[in-house]
């Protein structure tokens, strides 16, 4: 999840650039460059690290121009370095890129094959070299960027510019956002609105499939092919604060609807359904038959997250999963060896408590892997030199409430279940397809769940004042029950207990009254009659009762005050759709109460403190 900019006009390009970028800056910060084309000639400043980098970079040595590219990272393929930094120059054409190209490693077999030299470990600098060996045979920018997107797969916006025809900016892209400004004599580019809002407020909102061509007077849209598109231009009214949050109130409302984007980005490239393999680029686990135990380390929502993806791997892959938090792990003496996998979960990658687990099984033998969100973090480093780390590719996390980190850890677990599950020969090809094809369905699912929002909102109004909240759930929906409840506590500042829904009885069951709202997730499963059975407990001591239940279910309304339908998929897949109301009720509840939703009291977003 990178920022773009790109300028053509008649002022110096680069401050706009600049300007543009750090208005994107929260969607990735490791490295950042810019492009300037003047007199036929690219000129390129890149640094690591955050923009006031590359500020100096450009202080040191200035650069000038009218035509220009540039861009923020958010490392995916290759780790944060000047080289990686993008703009990618090959031959005199620079591009940027946000997205993942799924095909790259063997178009870059072909293409070293005919002798061209790559000086990045990214998927981007394919790109380059393709638009450039098309121009090397004789073909215009417009027809070398058109024949190169037949030839690449995945998810991509690029802003493509050649030194020969420096009057024009190419941009194109399929599931990765990009808006063209319309200015006077003048014409903007970028990953997203606010980041030109000084300049404009018209808008073309590019779509899936769809290439422009920027001069300083106008855009020529069309498809890949190069069939002509009407241009449609929006007007936006958005305040500075609102665009910065694409409209969104808050940073975690924003992540919460991005969570369909961000699993389609952790499903793509690792996928091959012909033969319904999983591929886990960047994590070596040795002969997976030799594992006999697995433990998962985690703390907080990652740790939830953990506690789903043992009831996967278990079913999946018949390997035997304990959970432990990684703020306990070390205090105890845990039995670890060599044929005892250790698998990590963390967002941030810095989390102190994780970070000293893994240190510990590492150094006791254990091979160690991790499911991660930020590239080169501790984490990720740290597991680098044992077992690697599997990406979630969600983007940057702002809101400090977990959302889409949480909901991406967990399609990464279910892909990790089946490939241990291929790997140990516990699911044949028929089996593996049927679950690849049920995840596959789950943005489009989660789609229709967040349609429902203004439902939630209103169950959100008849409760925000509630002092305390009950969340029940059974299987893998007793993590999302606790999920759930930190999900609210945590930003609402609400009292909350997320409890396995069997175990009411011993116990919680002494709290129910008719002030007690009782969260209560009862969709279709095997555990579905028992815990309907254990909610009926709570509807006979007056308890309010809001249950999760599956479509078509005509049976709930009967005991519940509120139901909220979510649809219907594979038990295993269940907690990543029902997790979604739980957010948005929480997120509601604290914005009608009017607390500090992102920056919530006494909390960070990374706990590097043990
Ligand atoms: O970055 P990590 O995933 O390692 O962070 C772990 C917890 O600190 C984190 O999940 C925390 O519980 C969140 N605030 C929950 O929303």
């Amino acid at each position: 999840m990178c920022g773009i900019v790109g300028y053509i006009g008649r002022e110096e390009a680069v401050g706009i650039i600049v300007e543009g970028l750090r208005k994107l800056e929260y969607r990735g910060y490791d490295s950042a460059g810019v492009s300037i084309i003047k007199d036929g000639k690219t000129d390129i400043r890149r640094a690591v690290g955050k923009l006031a980098n590359l500020d100096k970079a450009l202080r040191d040595k200035p650069i000038f121009g009218n035509t220009g590219i540039g861009h923020t990272r958010w490392a995916t393929h290759g780790r944060p370095s000047e080289q990686n930094a993008h703009p990618h120059e090959v031959d005199g054409v620079s591009i940027v890129h946000n997205g993942i190209l799924e095909n790259y490693m063997e178009l870059k077999h072909r293409l070293q094959a005919q002798g061209r030299k790559f000086k990045s470990e990214t998927d981007t600098e394919i790109m380059s070299h393709l638009v450039a060996s098309h121009i090397a045979e004789g073909r215009n920018l417009i027809e070398a960027v058109r024949a190169s997107l037949k030839e690449i797969r995945g998810a991509f916006a690029f802003l493509i510019q050649h030194e020969k025809e420096p009057n024009k900016i190419v941009t194109a892209k399929t599931a990765s956002p990009m808006v063209v400004g319309v200015g006077k004599g003048e014409m903007f580019v970028a990953s997203d609105i606010p980041a030109l809002l000084g300049h404009t407020r018209d808008f073309i909102i590019l779509e899936d499939g769809q290439m422009a061509v920027l001069t300083a007077d106008g855009v020529e849209l069309s498809d890949f092919d190069g069939n002509a598109l009407p241009v449609k231009t929006k007007h936006v009214d958005w305040s500075p604060v609102m665009a910065e949050k694409a409209g969104h109130k808050h940073f975690m409302h924003k992540e919460i609807h991005e969570q369909p984007t961000a699993i389609a980005d952790t499903i793509r490239g690792r996928v091959l359904m012909e033969d319904a393999s999983v591929h886990l680029d960047g994590v070596n686990l040795g002969d997976v038959k030799k594992l006999r135990r697995l433990i998962i380390t985690a703390c907080g929502t990652s740790f939830h997250a953990g506690m789903v993806g043992k009831f996967m791997i278990e079913k999946l892959a018949r390997l035997g999963v304990d959970c432990d938090l990684a703020s306990e792990f070390r205090y105890r003496d845990p039995v670890l060896d060599e044929e005892t996998g250790v698998l990590a979960i963390s967002q941030s990658g810095e989390t102190a408590d994780t970070l000293a687990a893994i240190k510990l099984a590492k150094s006791q033998g254990a091979t160690v892997f991790a499911v991660c969100n930020v590239l080169e973090s501790s984490i990720a480093r740290e597991c680098a030199t044992s077992g690697g780390v599997m990406y979630t590719h969600a983007g940057p996390e702002i809101g400090v409430a977990s959302t889409k980190a949480f909901t991406t850890q967990l399609v990464a677990l279910y892909l990790l279940a089946i490939y241990l599950g291929r790997a140990r020969g516990v699911l044949d090809k028929g089996a593996a397809q049927k679950c690849l094809e049920d995840l596959r369905e789950i943005p489009s699912k989660i789609e229709r769940v967040l349609a429902t929002e203004a439902s939630i909102i209103a169950i959100a109004r008849r409760y925000a004042q509630a002092r305390d909240f009950l969340f029940l759930g059974r299987g893998p929906n007793f993590p999302i029950a606790l999920e759930g409840a930190l999900k609210l506590k945590e930003i609402s500042y609400i009292h909350a207990e997320g409890y396995s829904a069997g175990e009411m009885k011993h116990g919680p069951i002494a709290l129910i009254d008719d002030k007690m709202p009782v969260v209560g997730i009862a969709t279709e499963g095997p555990v579905y009659d028992k815990t309907v059975a254990n909610l009926e407990e709570v509807r006979a001591r007056n308890g309010k009762l809001i249950i999760l239940a599956t479509e078509g279910d005509s049976k709930i309304a009967a005991i519940a005050d509120d139901v909220i339908v979510v649809p219907r998929t594979d038990p295993l897949l269940d907690p990543i759709i029902t997790t979604i109301p739980l957010q948005l009720l929480a997120y509601h509840i604290a914005d009608i109460n009017g607390t500090d939703v992102d920056q919530p009291r006494n909390l960070a977003k990374s706990v590097t403190v043990e």
